[in-house]
């Protein structure tokens, strides 16, 4: 419907529009009746629909609707499939039209920094790549069925310690190449209704009123249309907020900070534009959302099954020593109360009441000759030695025992993180005792963050569940007895243990701040710089089938950097039954023009393959695919030089690769004073050029001169020593005068 948003905001009072900038109560914008602003609602989020009716909280502790417990994303990020995240993306979006909720606070992609962080399970990846891409899909899923959503929590917001008051310490390119990164292709290909800013500060400022963020990179570089709104409580000082760019304050603020916005227009300190421009996108995005109102009917059963789906396709098999899938109609010990109850949500503000959840135990019935033990309690992490003897008497009796097992909800939740990254004790000891007397062992795994398993050389299997939503026991049914083929990969590394994580001595900070001192290498980029083993790694993950990669193609072997390259590669499945394979794609930059990881995920497909059949599968690789954040340019830049192309069914299995030749017109300006070294400048073409044919004799003097010094000193060495030379040291061992380094530097200045 055509609507002049302007003109409506044109006839709103000043404390009409200023009470546009925050919520009614808990979960409604306000509305404005005479001017056919209707009021909405917006509700968690993400993996379900937490639309609460009354006593209303933002940590999921009163009960919500009944709904549907789709998988979380820990677990779908593991199924690197786009169209799957649609799928579920729009599923939500029609239980959003049914339910008459206008957005659904979602995704949230902060990057996994620590495994300790209690939200972790929320979301996505280490990998801003993959994390982006899984948002970019879910967000159009959800906004196709006119439905906003609220891409969160902007940013740097990876830890609950302290979240809502610590300053996140990061430098510039860390930022960009990592925890901005995640955000930034989403919000640009598939443009959020809404962006949800986070509680904490990141350099000393409030997200919730830093201007860099919301106006500098999100507004005037990224683009963005929609309205930026608090996450709930994270307004620290409202009208700076609003000067900034956080147009919504969430919850009601009991009309206090609409009246200082009142205030700071008419005492001149708040122009009124600011807040028409905020008042119009806030409208914008409820009008949207009013037009494209339908009717829709929240089917609960429909949508258990695709939540079963979601799992299928997630799941992450870790090792099969011929154990899986298990032999239909044989003995089988389901052991762990979580076969019966299954841990398959976190804790918070996204937490489901599911209409039905349905345990392995239930779902495989039928399908064996089930026992079931219990084996732990999950009240407290002590030996239940009744239980134990129970469980190992089933686990004798069958021919395999399948645990399941993970980390109570105690364990991990919003509002605090873990302490350690062990499973209880209670359930290791479990699995050894179940050990000592089976062979044939089967570990299946509930949690949102990864444990460490000190079992994992004893037991033939490890299914990773993650949280799988509610229909989470037959989707584990299915992979356990072969109904289905596993094909999800780790969006996340697995270490031993807590100790290896590269954030490991700065996390969680004091409680005042807390120092991204790993930067860039987060997850694989740093196991991988490190060389160090690792128990999984990033986007590792078997298939009962195999597959083989052959005929990488580059489309081009030398390009401009703003050329895009076309990849192709033929997998084929050369076992005997159909799977799916999730092909990744990694650049590797051999340049040398800055610190880089080894390698970073820049695509990746997902492919069904028939036994015995062969597919061409295409990735596209673009100027950012190479590139890494340059300061001082205040840009990406991918240097000139050789790139590695690496197909890879993990980031530590690189089955094929090949090179190709990126040049650019960029160069990186050097700033040129007497300190300048002449390595730094041997990397700008025009001093280079200078420099090598006016300096080439003094230069030569620098190893003191004479025959004798030139067999001490290689022309090697001088080159060596040259790159951490200032100009500077021409005046004291290649004989310039004051005045001449003065004049040099001048001359260089003018290149
Ligand atoms: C969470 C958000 C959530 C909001 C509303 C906050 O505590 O951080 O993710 O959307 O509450 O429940």
């Amino acid at each position: 419907m055509e609507r002049n948003v302007k003109k409506i905001v044109s006839q709103m009072t000043l404390e009409e529009k200023a009470g546009m900038c925050s919520g009614k109560d808990f979960w409604h914008l306000k509305s404005v009746e005479r001017l056919g602003i209707p009021e909405v609602m917006v509700s968690d989020g993400p993996h379900g629909l937490r639309k609460q009716a009354e006593n209303a909280d933002h940590l999921g502790i009163n009960e919500s609707i009944k709904a549907v417990c789709f998988p979380t994303a820990c677990a779908t990020a593991c199924s690197f499939d786009r169209d799957l995240l649609e799928e579920m993306g729009s599923a939500l979006g029609k239980e959003c039209q049914a339910e008459n909720v206008s957005v659904l606070l979602g995704p949230a992609v902060n990057i996994k920094r620590s495994p300790l962080c209690g939200r972790n399970f929320e979301y996505f990846s280490e990998d801003p790549y993959l994390a982006g891409q899984m948002a970019k899909a879910h967000i159009q899923g959800v906004q196709k069925e006119g439905v906003g959503t609220s891409i969160k929590h902007f940013a740097a917001n990876n830890q609950e310690y302290h979240r809502m008051s610590a300053s996140s310490e990061v430098d510039e390119r860390t930022l960009r190449e990592i925890y901005l990164a995640a955000f930034e292709t989403p919000i640009k290909e598939a443009k959020p209704k809404t962006v949800m800013c986070s509680y904490n500060q990141i350099n000393g400022v409030f997200a919730s009123e830093d201007p860099w963020l919301l106006d500098e990179v999100l507004r005037k570089e990224w683009g963005y249309e929609g309205y930026v709104m608090s996450d709930w409580g994270a307004v620290n000082e409202r009208v700076p907020g609003l000067k900034a760019g956080l147009e919504l304050e969430m919850p009601a603020s009991g009309g206090e900070t609409d009246r200082q916005i009142v205030e700071a227009v008419k005492n001149g300190t708040l122009k009124e534009e600011i807040l028409d421009r905020a008042v119009e996108r806030i409208l914008n995005v409820i009008f949207d959302y009013v037009d494209h109102k339908k009717d829709e009917v929240f089917d609960m059963e429909k949508d258990h099954a695709l939540a079963e789906k979601v799992e299928t396709e997630s799941m992450v098999l870790l090792k099969n020593e011929g154990i899986l899938p298990l032999k239909k109609g044989s003995r089988v010990a389901f052991i762990g109360a979580f076969a019966k109850n299954p841990r398959y949500q976190g804790g918070g503000s996204s937490h489901i009441n599911s209409f039905r959840v349905t345990g392995a135990l239930e779902a495989a019935e039928g399908m064996a000759d089930i026992t079931y033990a219990e084996g732990y309690g999950l009240e407290k992490d002590e030996i239940d030695e009744a239980l134990v003897t129970e469980a190992v008497k089933a686990a004798k009796e069958a021919e395999a025992a399948v645990i399941f097992a993970g980390l109570p909800d105690a364990f991990e939740s919003e509002g605090y993180d873990r302490v350690h990254m062990k499973m209880p004790n209670c359930q290791n000891h479990l699995i050894q005792e179940v050990c000592n007397v089976q062979p044939n062992v089967v570990v299946v795994l509930h949690n949102g963050s990864p444990v460490e398993m000190p079992w994992a050389d004893e037991v033939k299997g490890i299914l990773e569940a993650y949280l799988g939503g509610q229909a989470v026991g037959a989707a584990e049914a299915k992979i356990l007895f072969g109904d289905a083929n596993p094909c999800g990969k780790l969006a996340e590394t697995i270490p031993y243990k807590l100790s290896d994580n590269p954030s490991y001595l700065n996390f969680p900070g004091d409680g005042e701040t807390v120092e991204y001192k790993e930067g860039i290498f987060v997850g694989y980029r740093y196991y991988d710089k490190k060389e160090m083993p690792v128990r999984y790694p990033f986007g590792y993950g078997l298939s009962y089938t195999e597959f083989a990669y052959s005929n990488l193609k580059l489309d081009k072997k030398s390009m401009k950097d703003t050329d895009t390259l076309t990849v192709s590669v033929d997998v084929s499945n050369t076992g005997n039954r159909e799977g799916k394979e999730i092909v990744q794609l990694y650049v590797a930059d051999q340049t040398g023009s800055a610190n880089r990881p080894v390698r970073e995920l820049k695509n990746f497909v997902k492919v069904s393959l028939a036994p015995g059949e062969t597919k061409t599968v295409q990735m596209e690789l673009n100027k950012r695919s190479f590139a890494w954040y340059n300061v001082k340019l205040h840009d990406w830049y991918a240097a000139s030089g050789t790139y590695e192309i690496q197909l890879g069914k993990s980031s530590r299995e690189i089955v094929l690769s090949d090179t190709v030749e990126v040049t650019t017109d960029v160069t990186v300006p050097v700033e040129i004073h007497k300190n300048t070294t002449v390595g730094q400048l041997m990397r700008d073409p025009k001093a280079a050029a200078f420099l090598q044919e006016t300096m080439g004799e003094m230069m030569k003097t620098l190893g003191g001169g004479g025959e004798a010094s030139t067999e001490a000193i290689s022309p090697e060495m001088i080159q060596g020593m040259l790159e951490s030379m200032p100009l500077r040291g021409l005046r004291s061992f290649a004989g310039l005068s004051e005045e001449g380094l003065n004049q040099l530097v001048e001359k260089l200045r003018s290149l």
